[in-house]
């Protein structure tokens, strides 16, 4: 079997290290990058990686490297043809994701700088938090064009969803499908009209209540994680996303992901970074899919997109 594909991913804390590992088990890659700049620490997780290849039977080789601010280390995430940015700190309890902004914006500029300058051809996908604006300052700092740039958060935020109805209505995950647009906080739409259970629509199988209820689930499905754990954030199922997207890039499959996007026109919405469904291939983002949405989802939509405009404007003085 050949592969082939270099990834990287930035930051080797807990979301870090679980894409990593999830990239080196398909098998597909050539090479993972993994970088932190916590001396030795994505070198340590990369040996041990690597030295569950023979009993997990994969051949992609992890190449650990510590970087620091001047931009040292970087030289090994060279050409790399996906980065996955996931350097930055998780919330605390009682925390929002936008009481990140300020320190998580200072260290994905200095990463996404260094990305640019080593891979200039690489596709970015985001994941530090708040998500919407830091996949923007991204943008911003790389110059890249929009498709180039896309963040994780709808992958995530739908399997949350799908996995809520399941267990409410007793079915296999499988038979489940559900949607989730907007942003990565408090402006999250989730889309009920798009969800179904073994094929029938979700308000033929739950009521009204039941919905609205599954919906806020949604809504808080992270800050649920975060009060559970008391330090740190999920990372299985954000990493699962996360790697699902980078795998889509890299065999250029062209699927439909809910993703963060740059979205100008679609749902009459411009200008903005937004959870919407796009067209993942080796250029990114190819285009926004638009879904048939009720009016007050479509309205929902339009007040997140609104939401996380102001914030990503003010994010280029950050
Ligand atoms: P963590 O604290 O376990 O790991 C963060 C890592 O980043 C640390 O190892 C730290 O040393 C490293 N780091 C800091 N500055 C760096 C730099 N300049 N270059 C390279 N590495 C650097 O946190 P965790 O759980 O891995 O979360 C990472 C980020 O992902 C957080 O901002 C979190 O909020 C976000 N997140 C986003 C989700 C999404 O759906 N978009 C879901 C879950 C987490
Ligand atoms: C999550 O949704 C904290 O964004 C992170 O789990």
């Amino acid at each position: 079997m050949s592969r082939s594909g270099k990834v990287t991913v930035v930051g080797a804390g807990f979301y870090g290290s679980t894409t990593a590992l999830r990239l080196a088990e398909y098998n597909i890659f050539e090479t993972v990058v993994l970088t932190d700049i916590v001396e030795g620490k994505s070198e340590g997780l990369a040996l041990d990686i690597n030295q569950s290849r023979s009993i997990e039977n994969f051949e992609t080789k992890v190449i650990g490297a510590t970087t620091n601010a001047q931009g040292d280390g970087y030289e090994k995430t060279a050409n790399s043809d996906v980065v996955v940015i996931t350097a930055g700190l998780p919330r605390k309890p009682g925390m929002s994701r936008m009481d990140l902004i300020g320190i998580n914006a200072g260290i994905v500029r200095g990463v996404a700088e260094n990305i640019a300058k080593h891979s200039p051809n690489s596709v970015i996908i985001v994941v530090s938090n708040p998500l919407d604006e830091m996949t923007a300052l991204t943008q911003l700092a790389t110059k890249f064009s929009y498709n180039k740039v896309i963040g994780q958060a709808g992958m995530l935020d739908t399997a949350r969803f799908t996995n809520f109805v399941a267990e409410k209505c007793g079915v296999e995950i499988a038979s489940v499908k559900t949607l989730t647009l907007g942003s990565h906080g408090e402006t999250m739409v989730p889309v009920p009209s798009r969800c179904t259970v073994n094929g029938k629509a979700l308000s033929e199988v739950l009521s009204a209540v039941e919905i609205a209820d599954l919906v806020d689930k949604t809504r808080n499905g992270g800050a649920e994680i975060v009060a559970l754990l008391k330090t740190g954030s999920a990372y299985y199922a954000p990493s699962a996303a996360a790697a699902r997207m980078a795998r889509a890039v890299i065999t250029d499959s062209n699927e439909v992901m809910p993703v963060c996007a740059w979205v100008n026109g679609e749902y009459g919405i411009n200008g903005v970074y937004l959870g919407v469904e796009a067209q993942i291939g080796k250029n990114g983002a190819n285009k926004v899919v638009e879904t048939k949405l009720t009016a007050d989802e479509l309205a929902s939509l339009k007040v997140a997109a609104e939401a996380v405009r102001t914030k990503q404007a003010d994010v280029k003085d950050l």
